[in-house]
């Protein structure tokens, strides 16, 4: 049994910022992730990071207008303190070593992003992410952190009504571990793969929140899914919203600039949830491209803006849709991005399990609400990630030894023995397959309650093929096989979540469209949805959605 004060799951941006924290107050910190930290998902945040930190722009401003982005769900209370920390939090960043882009005056760079009533979205070309996460990573080793990378979390050990710690698995060895811990803190990013058509990478399977969810955390508002307006057609790979920051518009196969329908002060730059419901209303209503996309054209820009500030969107639509940005329109459609749901914490990072911390996007504080603006998730991960690493250090402090039974292990490798001796069942590929076809087709950016219930009784199918998933491959290391059963179940329970609060929720908010209920219902619904796993499936309830200066209006862009 290997012991540590405090355990991080996930070594992306939140957990990277998480454990440098809790170090720094001066304690045994282990980071577990399933990839090398700068392999994590943080790494593929293209746009930036948002600060108000223009002489024309102000705090005052970033607040309300991420309130107004999330369609008044989010806390208040929370996205005050989120949008006060960011100019800190960025300058804390170009400390440790982040390269951001620069204006002709040498100062920090910032572009438009969607949603934002001023230009303060703060980058490093189109790969801001992976520079934040090697600035992060060179501090991070510069600690006495114990780093386990290739170890995939099976569960998070609560007793007596607090965490003691985690069994994961090493893949390299293929050997079965306890982490004894008084605190462990959740970033393990999201389940994006619950979805086909996504912008995550394939890591995204929410690990973390299927483990955390199983050991008694409450999920919040997880019906509400972002999805991106600009994925490159087929791959549904990242297309910057920086792209139409820096510029670039949309339009349909008429050759209208059809923002000028759904958002007629901003066009291209209203929220994700606005646009992506205009580019699916274009290709429903039959103005889109043959194959079901519109077109991003950036020609305009000119070659030495798109190649220096769209490095990365060159490289992807040559290599993925045979497109140069330079001269050619990019096809674009819609794709799962982003969960503004996760493990509900409150701006410590806590949650309602002693001793359990999350950040990032595994959590839920909740600063997005219904829907996220872009450039407020790198934000995120770092304010967040730092406030739980800063709150477990004081709770691990203050708290009583841990302990893992036994049992604990024995569990889970009757488990493992179980799965490996079966000689026939079902493919953990084909599970997830049917999976994202039920979600892509049924819990998308509109949604009917007939395809949600459809969805629903299909999740619980799956669930129960599941119990019979047959793992192939004998290989004892680096089975990947082994891990595609285990992160299904993960992806299958996450999207019973998602579909049960989206068939409750009667309104449209945010990211959440009820064909049968268009409008959104403040009187009914101005709360959040609060999941807690039984048996039987999420139990759901609801929580107050907390208020400081800005009343609900009607969202126009
Ligand atoms: O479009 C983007 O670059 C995505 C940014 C974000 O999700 O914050």
């Amino acid at each position: 049994m290997l012991h540590h004060d405090i355990v991080v799951v996930g070594a992306g941006l939140a957990g990277q910022r998480a454990a440098l924290a809790a170090a720094r107050a001066g304690h045994d910190v282990a980071v577990v992730s399933k990839l090398h930290p700068l392999r994590s998902h943080s790494g593929a945040a293209q746009g930036g990071i948002n600060a108000a930190i223009g002489a024309e722009d102000s705090v005052d401003t970033h607040i309300f207008d991420t309130v107004k982005g999330s369609d008044y769900l989010g806390d208040q209370d929370a996205i005050e303190f989120f949008c006060q920390q960011a100019g800190p939090t960025v300058i804390e960043m170009e400390h440790f070593g982040t390269i951001f882009s620069r204006g002709d005056d040498g100062s920090l760079a910032r572009r438009a992003f969607g949603g934002a009533g001023f230009p303060r979205t703060i980058y490093a070309a189109d790969r801001t992410g992976l520079a934040l996460l090697q600035g992060i990573f060179e501090h991070l080793s510069t600690e006495t952190i114990r780093i386990y990378d290739e170890w995939f979390l099976l569960s998070i050990v609560v007793r007596e009504g607090r965490v003691q710690g985690i069994t994961a698995f090493d893949r390299k060895s293929g050997q079965i571990e306890g982490i004894v811990a008084k605190a462990v803190i959740v970033a393990t990013g999201p389940a994006g793969r619950i979805y086909g058509r996504t912008t995550n990478a394939h890591s995204c399977t929410g690990d973390g929140i299927a483990a955390a969810y199983r050991a008694g955390a409450n999920l919040k508002d997880m019906e509400f899914v972002q999805f991106h307006p600009t994925a490159l057609l087929e791959s549904s790979i990242l297309i910057t919203e920086g792209a139409r920051g820096e510029g670039g518009i949309m339009k349909n196969a008429l050759g209208e600039r059809f923002m000028t329908r759904y958002a007629p002060h901003v066009l291209d730059l209203a929220s994700r949830d606005v646009v992506s419901r205009a580019i699916v209303t274009e290709v429903k209503s039959g103005r889109g491209f043959p194959g079901g996309y519109v077109t991003l054209e950036l020609m305009h820009l000119g070659k030495e803006k798109i190649e220096s500030r769209l490095q990365e969107i060159c490289d992807f639509s040559r290599a993925f849709a045979g497109v140069d940005p330079v001269t050619e329109p990019i096809p674009v459609f819609p794709a799962q991005h982003y969960m503004m749901g996760g493990i509900g914490t409150n701006m410590q990072g806590e949650t309602n399990v002693p001793g359990l911390y999350a950040a990032g996007e595994a959590a839920c504080v909740s600063i997005h609400g219904a829907n996220r603006l872009g450039g407020n998730s790198l934000l995120e991960t770092l304010v967040f990630g730092k406030q739980a690493g800063v709150a477990a250090a004081a709770y691990v402090s203050g708290a009583p030894e841990s302990r893992l039974a036994p049992t604990d292990l024995e569990r889970e490798t009757g488990h493992f023995l179980a799965l490996r001796a079966r000689t026939e069942g079902e493919s953990p590929r084909v599970l997830r397959t049917e999976l994202q076809q039920t979600m892509d087709q049924s819990v998308g950016i509109y949604r009917d309650p007939d395809d949600l219930y459809r969805a629903l009784r299909k999740v619980r199918e799956l669930q129960e093929r599941n119990r019979n998933v047959h793992v192939v491959d004998p290989a004892t290391t680096y089975n990947l096989d082994l891990t595609d059963a285990l992160e299904v179940g993960h992806l299958l329970d996450l999207a019973e979540v998602i579909v049960v609060g989206a068939i409750a929720r009667t309104e449209s908010r945010g990211a959440h469209t009820r064909v049968d209920f268009p409008a959104r219902d403040d009187k009914n619904w101005m709360k959040h949805t609060i999941a807690r796993w039984t048996s039987g499936g999420p139990e759901l309830s609801y929580a107050p959605v907390a208020y400081t200066r800005w009343d609900p209006t009607e969202r126009v862009y």
